[in-house]
């Protein structure tokens, strides 16, 4: 009895610890270049949770995720149900790359720019992705650059799967085109700090 309370107690002590390691990582990430980090700490669990469970894990295909960092998002994916062999993790941070290398050493991590996603992945993916899913700060670039994104992403994914981005403000990050696709949001993910609101672009 006392060893398994022992046992717990260690448990959560080391979870506390990885936390924290995390949020360290972020914030220095955040000092030294914060247009790229986007925000100053991990997405917490109802965010990361609410973006996965726009992926249907029955879709046959790659899950693509931009700008992973640390894998709060990537943890919700694998809990959804997508196997880690499935996913195709993008970032540019070579620290983040190498965390996520030990935390998912059977999801394919890609160092590399995002926005440049068809050279990115060039010769990655081997057929339409089911879902990709960005927590990439998309409001350092301007619209033409997101709709170029999009329209990257969309190319590489099967006809009517989720393009799925979160964001901290009020707008879509990605202007209305009703002709092009559909868009909608989640509520605001006040738990979240800041809270914040996913939005899930799908092609016509
Ligand atoms: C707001 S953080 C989100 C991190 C993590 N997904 C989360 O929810 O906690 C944005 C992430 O995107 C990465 N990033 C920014 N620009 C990028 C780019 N052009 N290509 C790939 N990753 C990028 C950053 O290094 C950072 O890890």
């Amino acid at each position: 009895m006392l060893g398994s309370l022992q046992r717990n107690a260690q448990r959560v002590s080391a979870r506390h610890a990885d936390k924290f390691d995390d949020e360290a990582r972020f914030l220095r990430s955040w000092l030294e270049k914060p247009l790229l980090t986007g925000a100053v700490a991990p997405s917490g669990k109802a965010l990361a949770r609410t973006m996965a469970s726009y992926v249907d894990p029955t879709r046959p295909g790659p899950v693509i995720e931009l700008g992973p960092g640390t894998g709060p998002v990537t943890d919700a994916l694998i809990r959804r149900g997508v196997e880690q062999e499935r996913l195709v993790l993008v970032e540019f941070n070579p620290e983040f790359c190498k965390l996520l290398a030990k935390r998912f050493p059977r999801a394919t991590i890609v160092e590399g720019d995002a926005y440049d996603i068809a050279d990115t992945l060039g010769g990655v993916l081997k057929e339409p992705a089911a879902a990709t899913v960005s927590s990439l700060p998309l409001f350092t670039k301007p619209p033409p650059v997101r709709l170029e994104l999009l329209r990257a992403a969309r190319a590489l994914m099967a006809p009517g799967a989720p393009f799925i981005q979160f964001t901290y403000a009020v707008i879509p990050p990605i202007p209305k085109r009703p002709t092009e696709y559909a868009m909608s949001s989640s509520g605001r993910i006040w738990l979240n700090i800041p809270p914040a609101r996913v939005w899930v672009y799908r092609g016509l």
